[in-house]
Formats: C-alpha cells, structure tokens, sequence
C-alpha cells in the first residue's frame, strides 16, 4: 500500500436505519407531505388487508404479490376488519375531496389506511410499497405516519422513439411498469419516422410490408464509419398496440401515438411515392456520410438527420393521412394524437409548381404558412373525431393550429410562446436535460450517444414553469417529459441504462411541489435503495459514479476523500497508481487521507460496482501539489 495512504473506516449505516432515517421514507417522488406521529406499524403475517374502495380487487393483488416478495408471506385478505387485528386497509372514503390522482396513507401502530380511487388509490399503494423496508425478523416495521399526497402536473411522460431502433413488447411493458411505479402517466409512443414506420394500418399494407424496414445503419457515430449492412425491421399490429394501450391503462398510463408529418416521412413516401413533391426523385441523403448522394428510387433512411423529401399537401395525402389516423384513432383512445410537425424542411414545397400554385390559391404567403395550413388541415379531421393535437414547438411557425398542445423541445420558448397565446404545452426541453438520448457523464467509458449532457441532477435542477409566465399563464404548462431518441440506442438494454436513474428525477420534477425537492436527500438516501431494487430486478439502469466526487481536478497536498457509495449494497473500489480499478483495487471503507508531496500530482480512479456486478464509468481527479502541468497520463 502507498505510504501517503490511510484509511479510516467509516460508520456504516444499516439499510433498515437508512430508510428509518429518510423524511421521505424512501418515496419518489417526494409526496407533497408526509407528518410523523408516534409509534410504529409491525407488519407481520397476522396482517390482514382488507379492500373497502371501488377499485380495490387489482389493488390487494398487487399489493399482496409485493408482500410475497418483499416479507416471503401474503396477507389474508378480508372485507371487514376485526377489532383490535392490524390491518391495511384500502378505501374510497373521503377519495372525492382528494385533488385528481390525489392519495392518502395514515399510519397509526394499529392500521394502515390507504384512501383514494382509480389512479389517486393505484399510487397511494405504490408509495405504501416504497415506504416498507426490508423485514427484520419476520416483521416489517413502518413508522407512524400521515402522507398527503397529489401531483404537481397533470401529464407526467415520457417519450420512447422505435423508428430509429425497434423495441419489442416485452421491453415495453417493462418500461411501463417501471413508469407506473413512479407515477408517470403518460408514454408517448414515437411510431413513425425516417428510418421506419412500425404501426400496421390495414388499408395502407405497404407501410410496414415496405416502411418498416430499412437495408442498414450507419456505424458509430454520424455521420459515421461504415454501415452495417443488417436489415433493422419491425412494427406492431394493431392488435398488439391495442394491448400494450390495455396494459398501460390498467397502471393508469395513457399511450399517446405519434404520426409524424409533414416531414420525417421517409419511411412513409418509401412505400407510397405518390406522398411525395417529386414522387419520381430518387432518394437524396444530404449529409456527409460516405454513402451521401441519390439512391435509387424512394428508400426508408438509413442514416439520421433531417430530409427534404417531406409529404406534398395535396387531397390525395390528406386524404391517405385522414385514413391512417382514424385507424391509429380506433387503437389508442388517448385524448390527444401527436401528428410530429418538427424539423420539415421546405426546399421541396420551394421548387414544387404543385405547392407554390396552393400557396397562391389559398393566400399563404410563405411555407411557414402552407405548413401551419397542413397542421390544420390534420387538426380539424382529428377534433372532428373527437380528439385533440399535440405537435413539436414548429406547430408554432406560420400560426398555431386553433386547439393545439405544443410540445416545447427546441428549449423553452415555444412552451413560453403557446401559453402567451392561452395554448397548453408540455415542457421538454432538450437543453435542460430532458433528452435522456444525451450522455450522462463525460467519461470515456460512456457508450456511443448522440452528444449532449444530461446527467440526473441536470433533469432535477429543471422548473417546467417557467418563470417568465404570468400567473395566468403558468396554468397552460399542463407537464412535462423526458424523450428518448434511439438512433443510438440498439437494445433494450441500452434504453434501460439512458432512462435510469433519470425517469426517477423526472418523476419527481413532474409530481412533486418544487419546495420538496432535495437533491441531496434524493441522490444520497433515496436513490440508492432504489437502484438496488433494479439492480435486482435486471434493469440495466446506469451506475452512478461516488457520491461526494469532485468532477473539478483538486489541489492542494492533503486530501480527505470521503465518498458514498450510490447503489444500497454496491461497492467503491479505487486506484491512485494509474490502474483502472475494478475488484482488485483498494476497497473503500471510508474516508480516506491522500498524501501528495510537493511538487507532485496524483490521480484519484474510481469505479461503483453494484451487487448485480454492474459498473459505473470509471472517474478520474487528479490531486496536484505545485506540479508543473497537471496532464497526466491517465491511460498508462
Ligand atoms: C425533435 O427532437 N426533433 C423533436
């Protein structure tokens, strides 16, 4: 061992403690209160649970499956309670004064009482699930407490793209249990894009016989080195879609689709040209990949970006369009359609006799206004059905489609512009870490992304209410939502590491009043127990780095690095001889003191390992005494 080095062991808190000690008792997203009163709840197998609510039968279920994994036992289930017997009980009483999705738990040493209906009960017995800590001696001690508890905003989501990569249904209902879990409620289902259409309509075959297929994609990233010349395909029927709208409702989740128009329609014009400006032009990637230039014919993308070929605004196209959106309409029962509207470039609508003659006819004076003129053109058959548009900020160019949500991505001012003009929006903001395709450390280690930088506490730090609004205003920011862009994102695998632990900090942006947040209670008591539970149900979520790390090199010549380790039961183990530490390294017991002598730098490696053997990135501080260039080779 270095001779600089000495270790002092710190106190280790025991995980039963830990959650005792946690204000929040472990809940995420933080409830709006939760008040401790005295005494403690023993959960053990003479537990009865009784269902008095309207809702309870699923409920007990789900609770009683919990218990068998949480404690090894069920609880019997009754209708009545028995004097003087500890029960929980799950009712309806008093539901109707609780705010919408609203909840109640009271814990007092006799009973627990869970009050709500419909999702308002579904999420008081996810939070009573969260609450409990591990069985001590065949009992489940829960404190004495009230909780009331309701969300912040009305739409709480996330967005999943499976054009650019496919997800099968297993994967999804995954995701959505997770989403559940931390009262998310809404899954916006990216279904059409460049790079494939993955919805069956039964009156356009060639969307998916064609659209959901593509010949290869581009390796590493844009604009690339090669391409792997591997089909990627795949779609969902309907009757698959209609299940996974089924399954998510039963955990009060909506599934919001998305058909994209007028522009990222390469998938859509591959398989029917005529939707196209120029319906003979072959297929002309403008980027600067090596294989850039015309292809043959109409082909679905095989590379990322934005292109030119965009749907003409002609009957025939509004027409097709019409008839696939009243077959996704007849699917998903959602309120709103999202119909896309972002990123349509107008270079084909400029050098169309076809669009340019429409422009004149119905006095749009630029393409801005023949796109505002297609939203709302789409808009009135889609109200005319009953439902309502939800498009990205672009909606907003050449005037806003009378009853549209904007969805504000390209920062926060499209969200701002809709509430000034009374629309609703949806906050998403890709600069303020609501892209979770972006990168969530710096390292090296980090697999392929898009770019950008998006780690958890970024996603935190985010008020979906921006301040700028007038009381007024504030009302039309119905919520907020993290979206995942998959063109580098190939596995489920993959997506399950970029949505975790960064849907748990949406969660708690979305739900919990903005005076409740604590980041530090969040990363440092919360967090961890709950990465540990994905850690045990194989959730590839990503591995945070050492709580207490300085991302900053240091200087100085003594220095006490005292570190917590941010998954419950994970390991920290560290290197300051340049080797790349893993379990051979020195295991961190506690803080420990770094001797750097004058004139002298070191550098501090660490890596997280979690009980599942999961690794976090390995980081790097370089301690520097005076050294003359604090470069260090690192990779040595
Ligand atoms: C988007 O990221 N193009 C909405």
């Amino acid at each position: 061992m270095n001779k600089a080095l000495s270790i002092f062991i710190g106190v280790l808190i025991s995980s039963s403690v830990f959650a005792q000690r946690d204000p929040n008792l472990g809940i995420i997203p933080a409830p709006v209160s939760i008040t401790r009163a005295s005494g403690n709840f023993e959960l053990d197998k003479t537990t009865i649970l009784v269902n008095q609510s309207i809702d309870g039968a699923k409920m007990t279920d789900l609770l009683n499956a919990f218990m068998v994994t949480k404690a090894g036992f069920a609880l019997r289930e009754t209708k009545i309670t028995q004097p003087n017997q500890k029960a929980i009980i799950l009712t309806s009483v008093g539901a109707d004064q609780l705010p919408a999705e609203g909840y109640t738990i009271k814990v007092t040493p006799k009973q627990i009482v869970l009050t709500g209906k419909g999702a308002g009960l579904f999420y008081a017995v996810q939070s009573a699930m969260q609450m409990m800590p591990d069985k001590v001696a065949d009992k489940i001690t829960i404190p004495a407490v009230n909780i009331n508890d309701y969300p912040r905003f009305a739409y709480r989501g996330t967005m999943l793209d499976v054009s650019r990569h496919f997800f099968p249904i297993s994967f999804i209902k995954k995701y959505i249990d997770q989403l559940a879990y931390y009262k998310i409620n809404t899954f916006h289902w990216h279904l059409t894009d460049d790079q494939g259409w993955r919805l069956e309509i039964k009156k356009y075959p060639k969307l998916t016989e064609i659209g959901s297929s593509r010949n290869g994609t581009i390796i590493g990233h844009y604009p690339g080195n090669g391409n792997y010349l591997t089909p990627v395909k795949g779609f969902y029927t309907q009757e698959e879609a209609k299940d996974i709208v089924k399954y998510a409702a039963a955990k009060y989740i909506t599934v919001i689709p998305e058909i994209e128009l007028p522009g990222h329609a390469s998938a859509a014009i591959a398989s029917y040209p005529e939707l196209s400006c120029f319906p003979d032009r072959d297929t002309f990637i403008s980027d600067k990949t090596p294989w850039a230039g015309s292809r043959k014919g109409k082909q679905v993308q095989q590379t990322w970006g934005v292109f030119d070929d965009i749907f003409v605004p002609s009957t025939n196209t509004f027409t097709m369009l019409n008839n696939i959106l009243d077959e996704v309409i007849a699917v998903f029962p959602s309120k709103y359609i999202h119909i896309g509207g972002d990123e349509a470039p107008k270079t084909y609508w400029k050098e169309s006799p076809f669009c340019q003659a429409l422009m004149k006819e119905k006095g749009l004076k630029d393409e801005h206004e023949l796109q505002s003129y297609f939203i709302q053109t789409i808009e009135k058959h889609v109200n005319a059905k009953g439902r309502s548009i939800i498009g990205w900020d672009e909606i907003l160019e050449g005037g806003l489609a009378p009853n549209a949500t904007v969805m504000s991505w390209r920062g926060e001012d499209g969200g701002i512009a809709a509430a000034q003009q009374n629309h609703d929006v949806i906050m998403t903001p890709g600069s303020m870490g609501l892209y979770i395709d972006h990168k969530q450390s710096n390292s090296p280690d980090e697999p392929v992304t898009i770019g950008g930088f998006a780690p958890y506490q970024k996603i935190y730090a985010y008020d979906p209410i921006p301040k700028v609004l007038t009381a007024d205003q504030r009302k039309y920011i119905k919520g907020v939502q993290a979206n995942m862009w998959t063109e580098y994102i190939k596995t489920s695998e993959k997506a399950e590491n970029h949505a975790y632990p960064r849907i748990l900090a949406l969660a708690e942006i979305a739900w919990s009043p903005v005076e409740r947040k604590d980041l530090k209670n969040f990363s440092e008591e919360r967090l961890p127990v709950h990465l540990a539970r994905l850690d045990k149900m194989n959730v590839n979520y990503w591995v945070p780095t050492p709580i207490g790390l300085s991302d900053k090199n240091l200087t100085g010549g003594e220095f006490t690095i005292d570190l917590k380790v941010p998954v419950r039961g994970g390991k920290i183990y560290y290197s300051i001889d340049l080797s790349r530490p893993s379990e051979n390294a020195f295991l961190y017991t506690g803080p420990v003191k770094i001797t750097v002598p004058k004139g002298e730098k070191r550098v501090l490696k660490t890596i997280v390992i979690a009980p599942s053997g999961r690794r976090s990135v390995t980081t790097e501080t370089v301690l520097n005494n005076g050294a003359p260039d604090v470069t260090v080779d690192t990779k040595k």
